[in-house]
């Protein structure tokens, strides 16, 4: 016998999760050189990071030997100062995908369910299975969470509900007052998530004020992370807000040392790098404006996006994107996500995002 049949067949079921290619990769096989390859596939910041994260990281170092701080005091104490949220409704994660992984762990199991979209991130459907439960994928409407069908998916044994916003990778965002009306109506007995990994990349008035409905709503949990506008995903640090039963549940299946500590330090310096991070937002608004231009120039169409990625619909997408492989530009398929029409793009720097699009229109022409 295989010893890997020892696993449980939900496990053993899983599909992998497909991340971006990385540029070492692509270099070795295609024999080019790193610096002429161009990585658009994992909804990075290409800006890197702002001066004090930097200052920070190289202070951290010298005391590397040692365990981080389990509690994360420094950075729970950061988010409270910043957010008015209590510490101890906060958990933080290695990267917000960790975060994710403990909402399973804690409130799901065989037996059990947890409704999440059509298109949705694919670590819900992989989260969910890992722990035995049955996922329910509810379709999507105009590539968005459709927020009543979903209402009325919430089976008896659901005990999860997973809403990203934005979403990855379709770059939809639901309205706050449709989500809000969306979070009232769910039975207390089911946890909603709301994952808001692109939350800094949204102008303040398309923000949610979900921080705020956590003192209304019980069974919620909001994830953001520091991968995206922050710059640090290498790094890994997320975090969840809930309420503070809720979040003494998770930090009880966390790991003692789930954030290393350069990624504590790291984080707890960049919230206070402010001007970066403004930056960042309005260089990608500028970015998304770029991408969207050069698809719709290009006669492509794409899907509205209020993330710093666009998935534009080229048609035999899995051709177009190897022939942008041998171009040098690593962009990312989403057969996974039922779009096999479509790649998504993350923004880049502006001289990316004009070799991506010449890239893409050889490889129509090819
Ligand atoms: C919607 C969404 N949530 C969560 C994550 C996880 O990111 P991280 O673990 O780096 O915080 C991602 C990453 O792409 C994402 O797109």
């Amino acid at each position: 016998m295989d010893p890997c049949e020892l696993a449980p067949s939900y496990v053993r079921a899983i599909a992998p999760y497909q991340p971006g290619k990385p540029i070492s990769e692509l270099a070795r096989e295609m024999g080019l050189d790193e610096r002429s390859i161009i990585k658009l596939a994992s909804n990075e910041n290409p800006r890197g990071i702002g001066p004090r994260t930097r200052a920070a990281i190289d202070a951290a170092i010298a005391d590397i030997a040692r365990y981080p701080d389990g509690n994360g005091f420094e950075l729970k104490a950061a988010l409270s100062k910043r957010y008015g949220v209590d510490m101890a409704s906060i958990v933080l994660g290695n990267g917000s995908n960790d975060v994710l992984e403990l909402v399973a762990l804690a409130f799901l199991a065989p037996g059990r369910s947890a409704v999440y979209s059509q298109h949705a991130f694919a670590v819900y459907p992989l989260a969910t299975q890992a722990r035995g439960a049955r996922g329910i994928q509810v379709p999507a409407k105009n590539y968005g969470h459709d927020l009543q069908a979903m209402a009325k998916a919430i089976a008896d044994d659901t005990h999860v509900v997973w809403i990203a916003n934005p979403n990855n990778p379709t770059g939809t965002l639901a309205a706050a007052d449709a989500l809000e009306a969306f979070v009232r109506g769910v039975p207390p007995r089911v946890i909603v998530v709301i994952d808001e990994a692109y939350n800094e990349y949204l102008p303040a008035a398309e923000r949610s004020d979900t921080v705020k409905w956590l003192k209304r709503y019980p069974n919620l949990i909001v994830t953001r992370t520091f991968s995206k506008a922050y710059g640090l995903a290498g790094l890994r640090a997320g975090y969840a807000f809930a309420q503070a039963s809720v979040a003494d549940v998770m930090n009880r299946v966390r790991q003692p040392f789930n954030v290393n500590s350069l990624a504590l330090a790291a984080a707890s310096a960049a919230l206070d790098d402010m001007e970066f991070v403004a930056k960042s937002y309005a260089e990608n608004l500028q970015g998304l404006r770029q991408l969207e231009e050069g698809a719709t120039g290009l006669g492509l169409d794409y899907i509205p996006s209020r993330g710093n990625f666009v998935s534009i619909r080229v048609g035999k997408a899995a051709e177009i994107y190897k022939r942008l492989l041998r171009r040098g530009v690593i962009v990312r398929p989403v057969a996974g996500y039922e779009m096999p029409e479509h790649l998504r793009v993350t923004v880049g720097l502006p001289a990316e995002n004009e070799k991506f699009l010449a890239a893409l229109a050889a490889s129509l022409r090819d």
